[in-house]
């Protein structure tokens, strides 16, 4: 198994990380600033006797390296920054992200690609029009990300631990995000059950507005720990075949009622990629705010270069 992460920065590297940790693959790590990507996958290395692995990481420029990949991870690419519009955010990692996937495919003919890089839902869709690969094969992580943090939420609203709390979380990793209440679950009993309503709306405010809190405590730079979780969530189901359904942003024909855009859904995820979008029945509610994130992708697309 070999996978490469494009992007040695927190994401990328803490991904690169987790995957040795656990002996999932080797790695190659990618990054147009050579010199971190080597100083990264050299320091990792230097960890491999006490972490008790026998895998190898090795950071480069070259994608030449990269070379007959089975799963590759798109990391590159920048954080919003003070000043900076959504749409130069976009038009920016859109034409970093569109030069990394030509440069991925070009030495690995059929790889499985997961897109990290935000805006998440648009730059999946860029990817995945780059590319010209099986839709199958082409997916972002989010919903894996924003569920365990609504998990974590509902867990604080009752004062217990995260064990036995479910959520799910599909539609965009941004503003409009859509938390299913009717799919999440406390030790297998509906949401609703277990937290009252005015408290689950401050779960889901707190869910939607968790990404920018982390960048409120960080002063520089966006969260790493949990989103590399994400990645290596969903890296676990394809390598070991699990089938698990992880929400994942994926390309739609027709699904809830949605076509032509990636967004995010509950996938199964197994060694060939998403092997099934999961058609779950949605309340009206739900259903309403999955076409107004669906909305929110198809405007973003446009701006796309
Ligand atoms: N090719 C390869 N690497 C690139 C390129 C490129 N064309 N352009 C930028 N990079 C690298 C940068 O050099 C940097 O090391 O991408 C890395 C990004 O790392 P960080 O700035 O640490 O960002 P990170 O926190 O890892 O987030 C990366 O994932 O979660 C999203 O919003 C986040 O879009 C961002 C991405």
């Amino acid at each position: 198994m070999k996978i490469s992460i494009i992007g040695a920065g927190n994401v990328g590297a803490t991904s690169a990380m987790r995957l040795l940790e656990a002996d999932i693959a080797d790695i190659v790590l990618v990054d147009i600033a050579e010199n971190i990507a080597r100083g990264k996958a050299e320091d990792l290395m230097d960890a491999a006797s006490l972490i008790g692995h026998g895998r190898r990481i090795e950071g480069t420029s070259d994608y030449k390296l990269t070379e007959n990949s089975d799963i590759v991870v798109i990391t590159a690419g920048f954080a919003r920054k003070p000043g900076m519009s959504r749409e130069e955010l976009l038009n920016k990692n859109g034409s970093i992200v569109t030069s990394v996937a030509r440069s991925v495919v070009e030495h690995s003919p059929n790889p499985i690609i997961i897109v990290v890089t935000n805006p998440l839902d648009v730059m999946t869709y860029a990817v995945h029009r780059e590319t010209g690969l099986d839709s199958s094969r082409v997916f972002g992580m989010a919903g894996a990300l924003d569920s365990s943090r609504m998990n974590l939420m509902v867990a604080r609203s009752l004062n217990r631990r995260v064990p036995g709390i479910d959520s799910l979380v599909l539609g965009t990793h941004g503003e409009t995000m859509a938390p299913t209440v009717s799919h999440s679950k406390v030790d297998n009993g509906a949401l609703s059950d277990a937290v009252a309503p005015e408290k689950i709306e401050q779960v889901i405010q707190k869910t939607k507005a968790r990404g920018a809190e982390i960048v409120s405590y960080l002063g520089t730079g966006s969260a790493y720990y949990a989103p590399s979780a994400g990645v290596f969530k969903m890296i676990k189901s394809i390598v070991e075949d699990k089938h698990e359904i992880i929400p994942s942003s994926c390309l739609l024909s027709g699904q809830y009622g949605v076509e032509g855009i990636y967004l995010g859904v509950p996938a199964r995820l197994g060694k060939n990629g998403v092997e099934e979008i999961v058609e779950l029945p949605l309340t009206d509610d739900e259903q309403t705010l999955l076409e107004k994130a669906a909305a929110s992708v198809r405007g973003q697309i446009q701006l796309l270069a």
